[in-house]
């Protein structure tokens, strides 16, 4: 250091350089990038109620939480049966049981969803009609409320990874033939 005595000018060049750069580039994104205005407001406002222009599908929505796949041959099924301490208000998980507010979940692991006998389910539910994979119970679990809108399942979801993968893999348990682990 200090024996160069261009460092100065060297220095300045290059401050000056950068910010030659920078003007070019903000420059030329001027003319490349024209804000456009939307057609239409995409929220509509009426007398105080936001509703969202976009149409809504009832189907399931592609939000959660991470994949649970991977977690799954390390969960362990007899934490999952106390997680489903959380769930006995509503459900019943023993072969032949009856429904209750909720149905029966034996077997529910690729099982139809809201296809179990003798159960009414919502209008939401009935809607759904695809199976219960691994990943959906993992969605459907984490906030079922979110996963399917309208469900008459008033439980605000495990929150956290641990405690879905175990109730998942307890879940699959229930079964006289269990499926097989992704
Ligand atoms: C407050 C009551 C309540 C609690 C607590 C509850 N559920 Fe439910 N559950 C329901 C109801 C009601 C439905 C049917 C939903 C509908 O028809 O909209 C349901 C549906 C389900 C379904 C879909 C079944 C099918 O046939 O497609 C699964 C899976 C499920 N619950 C798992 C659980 C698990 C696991 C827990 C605990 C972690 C839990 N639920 C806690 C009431 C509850």
């Amino acid at each position: 250091m200090g024996n160069d005595p261009l460092l100065f000018n060297k220095i300045a060049a290059a401050v000056i350089g950068a910010l030659l750069l920078g003007m070019t580039a903000a420059f030329i994104t001027s003319f490349v990038y024209k804000p456009k205005m939307l057609d239409k407001n995409v929220y509509s406002i009426d007398g105080g109620t936001v509703v969202a222009s976009s149409s809504s599908t009832s189907a399931p929505k592609k939000i959660g939480p991470e994949p649970i796949a991977p977690m799954l041959a390390k969960a362990d099924s007899a934490a999952g049966k106390k997680v489903a301490k959380k769930c006995t208000a509503c459900h019943t998980f023993s072969k032949g049981r009856k429904n209750r507010i909720g149905p029966n979940l034996w077997n529910i692991v690729d099982a139809k969803q809201g296809g179990v006998a003798g159960y009414k389910y919502s209008g939401a539910f009935k809607k759904l009609g695809g199976l219960w994979s691994y990943e959906d119970l993992n969605k459907f679990l984490y906030k079922p409320k979110i996963y399917v809108k309208g469900t008459k399942m008033s439980f605000v979801g495990l929150k956290k990874a641990d405690d879905r993968a175990s109730m998942i893999v307890y879940l699959r348990s229930l079964s006289d033939n269990p499926k097989a682990l992704p």
